[in-house]
C-alpha cells in the first residue's frame, strides 16, 4: 500500500499506459480520478478498479478544454478530497513528416501533450499548494531526446514535457511538490498496434522495434506503471526535476528502425 492515503488524477487513463498506471496505483491504496475522452471508457476503467477492492471515480473531459479540465478537478477534491498525484499521461502522435502534416493536426498536438499537462497541472497545484506535498509526473517519451523518423510534432511536445519537469521541479521544490518526467521507450501498448498497424510492412517494424532495445524486447505497460508508482510514492521524496528514461536501454543506444518516413528525399 505504497500510495495509501493519496488520492491521484491520471489523464489518458481508458486504455494502454494510463489504464496501467490508474489500475496500478489503486492497487497501491491510491484513490483515482480515471481522466479520459469519454465517460462509458472511463467508467468501464473505474469499475475494474472496483471489482479488485479499489477506489476511483471516472472524469470524462478534454484536457484541452480549460473548463472541461476545473469541472473535473473541482470532481475528484468533492469525492475524494486534494489530489496529491498528477499523471499528465494523455497524447496524440500524429505520423508524417512535418511539411506532410496539417497545421490543425500539428496544434491539436501541442494542445493535448503539452498545453493539456500545463491545464491540468495549473488546476491541480493550488490543491497541492494547501496541503504542502504533491507529486507530478509528466509522461515523456524517448523522442523527446532522440530522432525518430515521422514524429517530429510529437517529438517535439515530448521534449518540452521534459524541459517544463524540469522548470516545474525549480518553482515548487520548497512547497513539497515534485514535478519529474518519464520517458518510455517503445511499450507494447494500443498506440504502438496503431501505429504499426499504419506502415508498410507492420510485422518488419514490430520486430525492429524489439531488436532496436538492448534488452532484447518493447517493454510492457507494467513496467513503466512501476516507476510511475515510485516517483508517486513517498520513497521517491528527495527526486525531482528528473527524468526517468524506461526503454530498455534504446536511449543509450539510439538506433531506430528503418520505417517507410525514412524514404530518401525526392
Ligand atoms: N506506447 C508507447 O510506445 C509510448 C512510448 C513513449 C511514450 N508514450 C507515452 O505514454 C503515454 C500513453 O501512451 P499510450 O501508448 O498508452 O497511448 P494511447 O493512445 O493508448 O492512450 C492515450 C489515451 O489518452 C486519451 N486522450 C487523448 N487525447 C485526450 C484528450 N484531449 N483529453 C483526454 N484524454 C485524451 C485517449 O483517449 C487514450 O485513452 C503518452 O503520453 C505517450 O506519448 C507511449
Amino acid at each position: 500500500m505504497r500510495l495509501e492515503g493519496k488520492v491521484a488524477l491520471v489523464t489518458g487513463a481508458a486504455r494502454g499506459i494510463g489504464h496501467g498506471v490508474a489500475l496500478r496505483f489503486a492497487q497501491e491504496g491510491a484513490r483515482v480520478g480515471v481522466l479520459d475522452l469519454h465517460e462509458a471508457a472511463c467508467q468501464q476503467v473505474v469499475d475494474e478498479i472496483s471489482a479488485a477492492g479499489g477506489e476511483a471515480v471516472a472524469l470524462a473531459a478534454d484536457i484541452t478544454d480549460e473548463a472541461q479540465v476545473a469541472r473535473v478537478v473541482e470532481a475528484l477534491r468533492t469525492r475524494f478530497g486534494v489530489c496529491t498525484v498528477l499523471v499528465n499521461n494523455a497524447a496524440v502522435m500524429p505520423a508524417g513528416r512535418i511539411h506532410e502534416t496539417r497545421p490543425a493536426d500539428f496544434d491539436r498536438c501541442v494542445a493535448v501533450n503539452l498545453r493539456g499537462a500545463y491545464l491540468v497541472s495549473r488546476a491541480v497545484i493550488p490543491g497541492m499548494l494547501s496541503v504542502n506535498r504533491g507529486s507530478i509526473i509528466h509522461m515523456a517519451s524517448i523522442t523527446g531526446v532522440l530522432g525518430l523518423p515521422g514524429i517530429a510534432a510529437y517529438s517535439a511536445t515530448k521534449g518540452a514535457l521534459i524541459a517544463l519537469a524540469r522548470a516545474m521541479s525549480t518553482d515548487y521544490a520548497a512547497c513539497g511538490i515534485r514535478v519529474n518526467a518519464v520517458s518510455p521507450g517503445t511499450i507494447d501498448s494500443p498506440m504502438l498496434h496503431d501505429f504499426v498497424a499504419a506502415q508498410s510492412d507492420p510485422e518488419r517494424i514490430r520486430r525492429e522495434f524489439d531488436q532496436i532495445h538492448p534488452i532484447g524486447r518493447v517493454g510492457t505497460i507494467e513496467e513503466v506503471a512501476n516507476v510511475c508508482l515510485f516517483l508517486a510514492s513517498d520513497e521517491a521524496s528527495f527526486v525531482t526535476g528528473a527524468n526517468f528514461p524506461v526503454d530498455g536501454g534504446v536511449g543509450v543506444k539510439g538506433e531506430q528502425p528503418q520505417d517507410e518516413a525514412e524514404a530518401p528525399c525526392p
